[in-house]
């Protein structure tokens, strides 16, 4: 039996009208609006259109934009003396900066620099060592690793017991999800380019998260027949021309998966929904804080 096939759109969609709503009941409190800060260096295609989506979807829930464009060539001084001056403004509640960050740029540094309260990336060192730690909460988790665990969510995994694999093992996606789905007493194993016999090891999971960036690499012959597959990759389709598609080979994929992401139309829309949902959780703490000042 073909695979379900998870709609990112439509859970993004849903995130995305509570995120509206309690913006909404905020300003009707009198509370101020949520504003989240885009920092982006160069003017990298990819960032771009994120940079777009991610306005929009600030727009329609009501929550204001303070984007910073740079050139490529932007000193590292200059840029922690924006964040210093996001982290101050307030606002601002949510601060992210794109990675990559163009070649010369510590990006260790700047992610440091960036205010834990405003750290809606979850990339702050301490939000990942807290997410790493058993017992421990972050202030906020990383959102593309978080709408991963949303679909999941919403397609009825079990997480306690399951054997998930993670197909990569970026700061941004891979590392994140696997403690994710730690922390959910899932057993992880986490994949990457050394790792020896990849089709075995993923033929183990009842969830699989590709998060590798190499189009098409997951074949029918990887799946577990039942697993849940979530396809983080956005890649251009080989042979050339516009065409996306993910890490797996979604069409013979879905032939033995249970469910299934599509790649567009999957997990891209819920990282922004997730991203809006951080944002709001930060002006509620700029709220806290200022109660208890
Ligand atoms: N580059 C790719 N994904 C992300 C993300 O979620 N946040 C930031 N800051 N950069 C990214």
């Amino acid at each position: 039996m073909p695979a379900r096939i998870l709609d990112g759109l439509a859970s993004a969609a849903r995130v995305q009208a509570q995120v509206a709503a309690a913006v909404d009941a905020r300003r009707a409190a009198g509370r101020p609006q949520p504003g989240l800060a885009m920092v982006v260096l160069g003017d990298e295609a990819g960032s771009q259109a994120y940079l777009r989506s991610k306005r929009a979807a600030c727009a329609a829930a009501g929550i204001a934009s303070f984007d910073v464009e740079l050139p490529a060539a932007t000193p590292q001084r200059a840029l922690e003396e924006l964040v210093a001056q996001l982290n101050a403004d307030p606002r601002v509640h949510g601060i992210i900066v794109q990675l990559p960050l163009p070649a010369g740029l510590d990006e260790e540094r700047v992610l440091a620099a960036i205010s834990l309260e405003k750290d809606v990336d979850g990339f702050h060192p301490v939000n990942i060592g807290r997410l790493a730690m058993k017992g421990r909460q972050p202030l906020f988790v990383p959102c593309t690793p978080a709408g991963c665990l949303a679909l999941l969510e919403d397609a009825g995994a079990t997480f306690r017991g399951a054997r998930a694999v993670v197909l990569g093992r970026s700061n941004i996606v891979g590392l994140p999800a696997a403690l994710l789905l730690l922390q959910r007493d899932a057993t992880v194993t986490v994949c990457h380019s050394r790792s020896a016999d990849l089709p075995a090891i993923c033929r183990t999971a009842d969830i699989l998260i590709a998060a590798v960036g190499r189009p098409e690499m997951v074949k029918a012959d990887w799946v577990k027949p039942g697993a849940y597959v979530i396809d983080v990759g956005v890649n251009l389709a080989p042979g050339g021309g516009e065409r996306l598609v993910g890490d797996v080979a979604f069409d013979e994929v879905k032939e033995v998966a249970g469910a299934i992401t599509p790649v567009p139309g999957g997990v891209g829309s819920l990282t922004v929904a997730m991203l809006l949902r951080n944002t709001l959780r930060a002006a509620e703490l700029a709220d806290a804080a200022a109660q208890g000042a």
